[in-house]
């Protein structure tokens, strides 16, 4: 394994004869031809395959008395129904793998209660629907703001425990200009275009799951835990996924209902989870509450920071750290950071794009506008003042790794035109529309996960990358394919790249925007590697060969990749692990947003008409997926900002709006010119690549350049996500 524990020099990926180029993503053509097979049109993996249905329970908490499958169970077509009853004895190591199944007890709405498997989808459903449950109802905790006061410490583990530096109190007391508001983002979710799906099919007493999920060994982790079989007997395949934001981070009720059912009937079972299932049987990303207090003297700099944090999960669950960015962000002699957790007997909070600064920057960034208001400065201005190159809660010893931030807020105020903002808000018309602009930061922590590859060259010199690593609609098969074409000197239509499969050498997955760069770190070392053993067979001088055009060469000799390789063909497995570099350096990726936004007059509508922006996140391996990930994140933001809630019944506790006629996200017509643009970069001391993640950079900060651009539009301050029509109205000043 390599070992990344002191920055890297200049390398082979510096050349950028691949790496770095706007390609076109690998995958595409079969993606756009309908050809990649999602987890459930893979027909051809099992033979026979029956279907199953889910049914999940309609109380959000309580218990099962009697469960009546009888009249289900003698519905045409029906194979078999799994129910707590008797699906044998599940593991119950992690909480959020445990309630996979309910009963007796019941943790929250849509909770699987059974899985019903018959010879169609639609006699699945049928019977599914005569299964007769009664329940124990319980009143449950739905209502985050009435449990604020319950709340409690979160276990410490990770970025959880509270954060202090300095006398918070007296700095706030004796700042020049204070600011002290709360802000409140509501329950958000997902809304990947491919529902969780799932086959099952067992071959005696090994499981083979074709699925859809974003961190192939924890999932093959946590089926072993929960079905009690050893890892080893556990296949998982999921080469192409329709997104998954966070919410195919674990395995969900598809795979596990799927794999007992199949374990009940002997035949594969495909499952797929139905769109209302995916608002309130799986996870969302929990709403917040945030107070934040800032305390500034007359000439910007702010002297005290604080930012606190409410989020709501299920018992066991985890607390939205939502004023993790404030931790680094800006300068700030005295800070203080906390979260608190409340139950909730809601469906389970978890990761969502960007989990921790995507909420929070929400938040901060209204903050910074406001502060910018009270000192009657431009809020671009405020935020250069207030930059540091250190993380400024350990101080000068812990510098960022790269940190451009200003250059980001400089250029994007300059190429958007921010001079013409006038800042006294309800001044620009265009028409019926209030024209405004609204600015926002970016920040994302840039985090590296050890990641494995297997790198093979054949006898028709033909390059294969095999890794656990997934593609989630991100370009990882494409920023792969470039990383080893670059490395071992071949045009990137000689590779061949395989992914998400479990028995390929173990990755860093998809998540928390660390997978393109740690994975393709993964395959630098593995690349590195099969140079080696190329250079070592042919018996060249591993001090001077050059790999090119398919060819090896050292000194006047020249062989081809194929002759090398030979009939056999050499495979090496190979890998990375990152030392202790990420504490030496803070790290992370840094961008401004900004945002004209228009505000009818009348209806308050809100149109947004022009979208910047500018980020410094490592080395953009492909500006082309790069850009992609960014403009779809910063729709999301759009989305965050104007429309995405997912509704809570207080009453029965679950998610009203759960379809995509009723969630509302952005569409086309929704999203205006976006322009993105990436500093020239390179941060060596995040991984050989001197890449880092831009997945979930671009969100991070995006709605709130749209609510400071609605404020500056028409004057309406709203401290409550999203920020809806009738929210516009009563907030617009007489
Ligand atoms: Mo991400 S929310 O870690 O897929």
């Amino acid at each position: 394994m390599m070992k990344f524990d002191i920055p890297a020099e200049a390398n082979l990926i510096d050349k950028e004869r691949v790496v770095g180029r706007p390609i076109n993503r690998i995958d595409g053509p079969l993606k756009t031809t309908g050809r990649a097979p999602y987890a459930y049109e893979r027909h051809d993996v099992a033979k026979g395959t029956a279907y199953g249905y889910i049914l999940g329970a309609s109380i959000a908490k309580g218990s099962i008395r009697t469960i009546d499958v009888g009249e289900a169970r003698r519905a045409p077509g029906v194979l078999a129904i799994v129910t707590y009853e008797n699906a044998g004895k599940l593991g119950k190591a992690k909480a959020h793998t445990a309630r996979m199944l309910a009963g007796p007890g019941v943790q929250h709405y849509d909770q699987a209660v059974a899985i019903v498997v018959a010879e169609t989808f639609e006699q699945a459903r049928a019977a599914a629907h005569l299964i007769k449950v009664d329940y124990l109802r319980e009143e449950g905790r739905f209502d985050l703001a009435g449990q604020r006061d319950k709340a409690v410490k979160p276990q410490e583990k990770g970025d959880t425990p509270d954060t202090a530096v300095g006398d918070f109190a007296a700095a706030f007391a004796a700042a020049d200009v204070q600011l002290d508001e709360t802000y409140t983002t509501p329950d958000q979710c997902h809304a990947m275009m491919e529902p969780h799906a799932t086959i099952a099919a067992w071959e005696g007493d090994k499981l083979s799951l074709w699925t859809s999920n974003q961190m192939i060994a924890w999932a093959v982790r946590d089926m072993s835990e929960t079905l009690l079989i050893p890892p080893e007997r556990i296949h998982v395949s999921s080469p192409y996924i329709g997104g998954g934001f966070g919410s195919k981070l674990w395995v969900r009720a598809d795979a596990v209902m799927a794999a007992l059912g199949a374990r009940a009937t002997g035949r594969p079972v495909k499952v797929a989870l139905t769109r209302p299932q995916a608002y309130n049987n799986t996870t969302h990303r929990p709403a917040t509450i945030q107070r934040i207090r800032l305390g500034a003297s007359r000439d910007g700099r702010i002297s005290a920071i604080a930012h606190e944090s409410w989020s709501g999960d299920l018992e066991g669950g985890d607390v939205e750290i939502a004023a993790k960015q404030t931790r680094q962000l800006y300068a700030g002699e005295a800070r203080l950071t906390a979260h608190r957790l409340a139950t909730l007997d809601l469906p389970e909070g978890n990761a969502m794009r960007a989990p921790g600064e995507a909420a929070g920057m929400l938040a901060l960034e209204i903050a910074m506008d406001e502060l910018a208001e009270r000192l009657r400065m431009d809020p671009v201005q405020l935020r250069i003042v207030n930059d540091t190159q250190y993380d400024p809660e350990k101080g000068p010893s812990v510098p960022f790794s790269e940190r451009r931030f200003v250059e980001c807020l400089q250029l994007g105020a300059d190429r958007f035109g921010w001079s013409r903002r006038n800042p006294t808000p309800g001044q620009v018309r265009d028409g019926r529309w209030l024209i405004g602009m609204g600015v926002a930061a970016a920040f994302r922590g840039n985090i590296t996960m050890k990641s494995a590859a297997r790198a093979s060259v054949d006898k028709r010199g033909m390059v294969t990358i095999a890794t656990d690593m997934t593609d989630i609609g991100t370009g990882s098969y494409t920023i792969i394919a470039q990383t080893a074409a670059e490395l071992l000197g071949v045009p990137i239509e000689r590779v061949s790249v395989q992914l998400g499969d479990s028995s390929f050498p173990v990755s860093a997955g998809s998540g928390g925007q660390w997978g393109g760069n740690s994975s393709t770190a993964g395959v630098y070392a593995a690349c590195m590697s099969l140079r080696d053993a190329i250079t070592q067979k042919v018996g060249f001088n591993s001090k001077d060969v050059v790999f090119e055009n398919g060819e090896l060469r050292s000194g006047t000799r020249v062989v081809s990749l194929a002759e090398a390789a030979g009939d056999k063909g050499i495979t090496v497995d190979d890998g990375i692990e990152f030392g202790d570099l990420s504490e030496r350096y803070a790290q992370a990726t840094f961008g401004a947003h900004f945002v004209e936004a228009g505000v009818d007059r009348h209806t308050c509508e809100v149109r947004v008409r022009r979208m910047l922006g500018v980020f410094a996140a490592g080395r953009i391996l492909n500006p082309k997926t790069a850009r992609s990930q960014i403009i779809g994140a910063m729709s999301m933001g759009v989305g965050a900002a104007l429309m995405e809630e997912a509704v809570v019944d207080k009453k029965r506790g679950y998610f009203v709006n759960h379809d995509m006629a009723e969630y509302l996200v952005p569409v086309h017509a929704d999203i205006p010119h976006q322009e993105v643009v990436f500093l020239d970069e390179v941060d060596a001391k995040s991984s050989p690549m001197k890449a880092k993640g831009v997945g979930e950079l671009g969100i991070c900060g995006a709605g709130a350049a749209v609510a400071n651009a609605v404020y500056n539009a028409c004057g309406a301050r709203i401290r409550d996500y999203p920020l809806t029509l009738n929210k516009i109205l009563k907030s617009l000043p007489t």
